[in-house]
């Protein structure tokens, strides 16, 4: 794995390790390098009213957004518990609305630590997207 690639790792661990996932047990983090070079994170902010919790991708994307920032040129998935964490398939649609076809979703593999990388497209083939309501 390159250092850019292990650098955003590293932010997407620190934002697991701050999850609040008091229910579930399962941290995650998410972190998202956008085309300016910066570096978002979000984790996953559960709730006692279940289905009012919110995953780390939409965390990451949320503060992307606030950031002023609106494409993803790639993002890292990590999971305290489990890897490769892959992206539920509501948060595939999140970050397909912010991706193009370059866009690289990276989980990593808990057996050898290495990087699994994704092209949104192959995570979301057939995407209902923006360009549908162009
Ligand atoms: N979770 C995420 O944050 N991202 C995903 O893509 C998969 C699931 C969170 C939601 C919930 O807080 C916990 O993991 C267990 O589902």
């Amino acid at each position: 794995m390159n250092n850019a690639l292990k650098a955003l790792f590293d932010v997407a661990d620190s934002a697991a390790k701050q999850a609040y996932a008091p229910y579930s047990k399962f941290s995650v983090g998410a972190a998202i390098r956008t085309p300016s070079g910066d570096i978002i994170s979000g984790c996953n902010v559960e709730n006692a009213a279940y289905p009012a919790g919110t995953c780390a991708e939409a965390g990451a994307i949320a503060a992307m957004v606030a950031a002023g920032e609106t494409r993803i040129t790639e993002i890292a998935i990590v999971g305290l518990k489990s890897n490769p964490c892959y992206p539920c398939g509501a948060c595939r649609q999140r970050i397909f609305e912010f991706s193009d076809a370059a866009t690289r979703v990276h989980l990593r593999d808990g057996a050898n630590g290495e990087a699994i990388t994704h092209s949104i497209d192959a995570l979301l083939p057939h995407a209902f997207g923006p360009r549908d309501l162009a």
